[in-house]
């Protein structure tokens, strides 16, 4: 695809994303900037848009199909709000984010129980760490299991059981929670958090406005996960 477009690149005529970046890169390069926008790069992004920003949502949209098939009710709640709040003449925007307190639990209660990137990405210690009586060496590789917090049940009580509930206080009102972590934390955090979390609820909020999701024959996807 990169060589079709490097063969048809037209300056004045950028309609995607692969001509733009040629776009940019050349200017940059012209201008001899010193810059990182390269083919090498372009791939890389690609592959960070289709790995890290096609899959992940895709299967967390999945993950939400199954859990309203094993809990009708909770799928029938989020209906009802957006049916006070929206209706079905119109499409959900990201304005009635804040009047959906439900639905927005209920996808942050997919995100922890799914949990799908339980290992998040490998790091490393840019120099010996002390840590609760352990060294980490300068440049050793270290793996933080989300799945060790968005599970314990020191914390959610029932980590197993599906309950959007435990992110609304008592007032109905979305809480946010410091172990709420399916992004990961800190400066690596997941550079496409905001961007995934409008996609869930504009995707979702939309599906659950038009359709009802019921299991064929009766029969209920396993609630297991496959890893990859
Ligand atoms: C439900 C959706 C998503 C989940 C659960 C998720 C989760 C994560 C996690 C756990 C990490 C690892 C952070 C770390 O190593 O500490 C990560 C990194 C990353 N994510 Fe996501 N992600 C999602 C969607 C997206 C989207 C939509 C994009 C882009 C459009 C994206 C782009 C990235 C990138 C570029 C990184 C690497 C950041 C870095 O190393 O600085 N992700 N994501």
């Amino acid at each position: 695809m990169i060589e079709e477009h490097l063969k048809n690149h037209d300056d004045d005529n950028v309609d995607d994303f692969i001509h733009a970046y040629i776009k940019e890169m050349r200017l940059r390069k012209e201008k001899q900037e010193d810059t990182t926008l390269d083919l090498e790069n372009l791939q890389r992004v690609i592959a960070d848009l289709f790995v890290a920003g096609t899959e992940t949502t895709a299967t967390t949209i999945r993950w939400t199909m199954v859990y309203l098939l094993h809990y009708p009710e909770i799928q029938e709640r989020c209906f009802r709000e957006i049916q006070e709040n929206i209706g079905q003449s119109r499409r959900p925007s990201m304005k009635d984010k804040t009047k959906l307190p439900y639905v927005e639990a209920t996808i942050m209660e997919v995100l922890r129980r799914a949990d799908i990137a339980p290992v998040a990405l490998p790091h490393a210690v840019p120099h010996d760490v002390q840590f609760r009586g352990y060294t980490f060496p300068k440049g050793v590789q270290i793996i933080a299991m989300l799945d060790s917090v968005l599970q314990d049940p020191d914390v959610w009580g029932d980590p197993d059981n599906f309950r959007p509930d435990c992110f609304l206080d008592d007032s109905g009102t979305v809480v946010k929670r410091d172990e709420f972590i399916p992004f990961s934390l800190g400066r690596r955090v997941c550079l496409g958090e905001s961007m995934a979390r409008m996609e869930l609820f504009l995707f979702l909020t939309t599906m659950i406005q038009r359709f009802k999701f019921v299991p064929v024959d009766g029969q209920m996807p396993s609630l297991d996960g496959i890893m990859g």
